[in-house]
C-alpha cells in the first residue's frame, strides 16, 4: 500500500484524511489571495468546475466574494463530497459531485467556461502510474472546457516539471503567473513579482528562472487556454 505523499492519488487516503480532519482547509492559497487572477481570467458568466475541491473554502469565496453563480465541485472522496453537500445544502450556486477527474463522462464536452485546480494535478502526480493518470486528467479537463475556456492550475510545480506535461497532453496556449508562498491572508509589501503580470515564458521555461531568480519561493499559476477543439483527442 502506498504511504506518505505516494498516497495522494488514492481515494482511501483522502477518505481517511477527511474523516479525521473535517476542515475547512485550503492547500497553497485561499480565495482572497488568488482573487485578482480569477477576476482577470474568469468572466462573471462562466460556469466554473473546481476539480479535487476537498473541504476548501475556495469555492464559497468564488460565490460570496467573487459573485460567481454556477460553481460545480468534484472530488474522488465520497467522505468530503457528502460533508460539503450537507454544508452547502441551501446554496444552489455550489454543487458537489463525487467524481474521478480522470473520467468525467457524466459531463458533456464543452460544459464549462473555466476549470480551477488547486493541488489536484499535484496529488495525482504523487501516486503510482502518475504520468498516465495526469494525462487522463488533463485530457478530461480539456474535453469539458468550452473553446477559449481556461484551465487555471495552481501548483508547486515549476515550469521545468509542468510545462512539458501540459504541452504533451493537449494544445493549450499557456501563460504563467506566480504568487509568493505566504501564510494565508498575509500580503507581501514587496512581492517578488506582481501577481497580475504574466512572467515571461519561453518554450522550456528557463526564462522564468531568469526573471525570478533561482529557487523562488512561489506557487505557480498556469493559465491554460483551450484554443480550439479542431485537434480534439
Ligand atoms: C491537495 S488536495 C487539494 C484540495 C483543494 N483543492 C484545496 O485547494 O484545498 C487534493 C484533492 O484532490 C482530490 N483528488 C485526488 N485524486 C483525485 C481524482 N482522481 N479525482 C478527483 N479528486 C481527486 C483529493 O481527494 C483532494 O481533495
Amino acid at each position: 500500500m502506498a504511504t506518505g505523499t505516494q498516497a495522494y492519488g488514492e481515494s482511501w487516503y483522502w477518505d481517511n484524511r477527511y474523516t479525521n480532519e473535517p476542515g475547512p482547509f485550503d492547500w497553497y492559497q485561499k480565495y482572497i489571495t488568488l482573487a485578482p487572477i480569477i477576476n482577470l481570467y474568469v468572466p462573471q458568466n462562466h460556469s466554473i468546475l473546481v476539480v479535487g475541491s476537498g473541504n476548501s473554502a475556495f469555492s464559497e469565496g468564488l460565490v460570496d466574494e467573487g459573485g460567481y453563480s454556477d460553481v460545480v465541485n468534484v472530488d474522488i472522496s465520497s467522505v468530503v463530497i457528502e460533508a460539503m453537500q450537507n454544508k452547502y445544502k441551501d446554496r444552489p450556486q455550489l454543487k458537489y459531485v463525487k467524481m474521478d477527474v480522470r473520467d468525467m463522462s457524466a459531463f458533456e464536452s464543452g460544459s464549462f467556461g473555466s476549470v480551477i485546480d488547486k493541488g489536484t494535478l499535484d496529488s495525482i502526480l504523487c501516486g503510482s502510474n502518475s504520468r498516465q493518470n495526469a494525462t487522463e486528467m488533463l485530457e478530461e479537463v480539456w474535453r469539458v472546457l468550452k473553446d477559449k475556456g481556461v484551465y487555471i492550475l495552481v501548483t508547486y510545480g515549476a515550469p521545468l516539471y509542468r510545462l512539458r506535461l501540459l504541452k504533451e497532453s493537449c494544445s493549450w496556449s499557456i501563460k504563467l503567473h506566480v504568487i509568493e508562498k505566504l501564510a494565508s491572508e498575509e500580503k507581501s509589501d514587496h512581492p517578488l513579482w506582481e501577481l497580475t503580470k504574466p512572467v515571461p515564458l519561453n518554450d522550456d521555461g528557463s526564462s522564468v528562472e531568469e526573471a525570478l531568480g533561482r529557487n523562488a519561493d512561489v506557487h505557480y499559476i498556469y493559465i491554460c487556454t483551450k484554443e480550439s477543439s479542431a485537434n480534439e483527442h
